[in-house]
């Protein structure tokens, strides 16, 4: 069928609504267009009236059948952005989320009072942490993770991005060589028991990235414990809703002197700092 860009789009936008709500489907209608065919907003302005290729056209559908099964914007791309850099990621990674601003912003904070020279990225993932301080600082960076797919991801990123940091697979700190510097983690902490009340675009991403047992807390109090026994000056780790008084009270018996908890701007525990 012959459509123009302009129809392409406002037939888009009509097919994302179906299952986002009005907001969402406008935005992502903007950012299939932009992002993914590479068409501005600008060019739309001196083109929209054209007729659309159907390579165009097909592209779009193939995408929408894929998206309607719940898959992620951001898998069918192939990246994203973070902090304005932009991220490839694959099904092997968590997609990269807002919100793990606050834990880098809290970590350079906390790494320049403490004047640390090295720090360690557990969980890395796509490497948006790691990468990110390699980058804006001058401090030794080392990431780590358990999944060798996704490391392998990190390591690509890193070298887009030309940031100089070191990559090790394992669990948690077991793989890093002392000295550790400050510890900064978005470890997976989703309680299981969530698992049916998830939005469904979760049910893409690696299960091993999202959740953790003891209602969330398993890996988080291990990594805590792991820091404290190796001498780590500090840690700043990413938490859910809710565990922001549990992770105090273990934090404090395992001898951390020092226990902050920051929230996000929706008013939920993001943030764990311990020194
Ligand atoms: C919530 S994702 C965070 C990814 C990335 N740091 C980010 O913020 O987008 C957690 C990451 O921890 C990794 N992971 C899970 N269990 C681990 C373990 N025991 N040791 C090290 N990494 C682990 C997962 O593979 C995943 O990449």
């Amino acid at each position: 069928m012959a459509r123009t860009y302009h129809q392409l789009r406002a037939d888009l936008l009509k097919a994302l609504a179906v299952f986002l709500d009005a907001e969402e489907a406008q935005a992502e209608t903007m950012r299939w267009f932009e992002d993914g065919l590479g068409l501005s907003r600008s060019w739309m302005v001196l083109h929209g009236g054209e007729e659309a290729p159907s390579a165009i056209q097909a592209q779009v559908e193939t995408w929408l059948e894929r998206r309607r099964q719940g898959e992620p914007w951001a898998y069918l791309l192939g990246w994203s952005l973070w902090r304005e850099r932009r991220f490839e990621v694959t099904p092997a990674t968590l997609i990269p989320r807002p919100e793990t601003e606050l834990v880098l912003e809290a970590a350079l904070d906390l790494g320049r009072r403490l004047k640390v020279d090295r720090v360690v990225d557990v969980g890395t993932g796509s490497g948006i942490l790691g990468i990110t301080l390699a980058l804006e600082t001058s401090w030794a960076v080392t990431a780590t993770d358990l999944s060798p797919e996704a490391l392998a991801v990190a390591r690509r990123n890193a070298q887009s991005l030309g940031a100089d940091l070191s990559f090790v697979q394992g669990h948690l700190l077991d793989p890093v060589p002392g000295p550790l510097g400050l510890v900064v983690s978005n470890p997976p902490y989703v309680d299981p028991a969530d698992a049916p009340s998830l939005q469904r675009e979760l049910a893409w991403e690696p299960p091993s990235a999202l959740f953790a047992e003891e209602r969330g807390l398993a890996l988080s109090l291990e990594l805590l414990r792991q820091a404290r026994h190796r001498a780590a000056p500090a840690c700043v780790l990413e938490i859910g809703a809710g565990q922001g008084e549990p992770l105090t009270a273990h934090a404090q018996a395992m001898g951390w002197k020092r226990v902050q908890v920051h929230q996000d701007l929706a008013g939920h525990d993001r943030v764990l700092m311990v020194m």
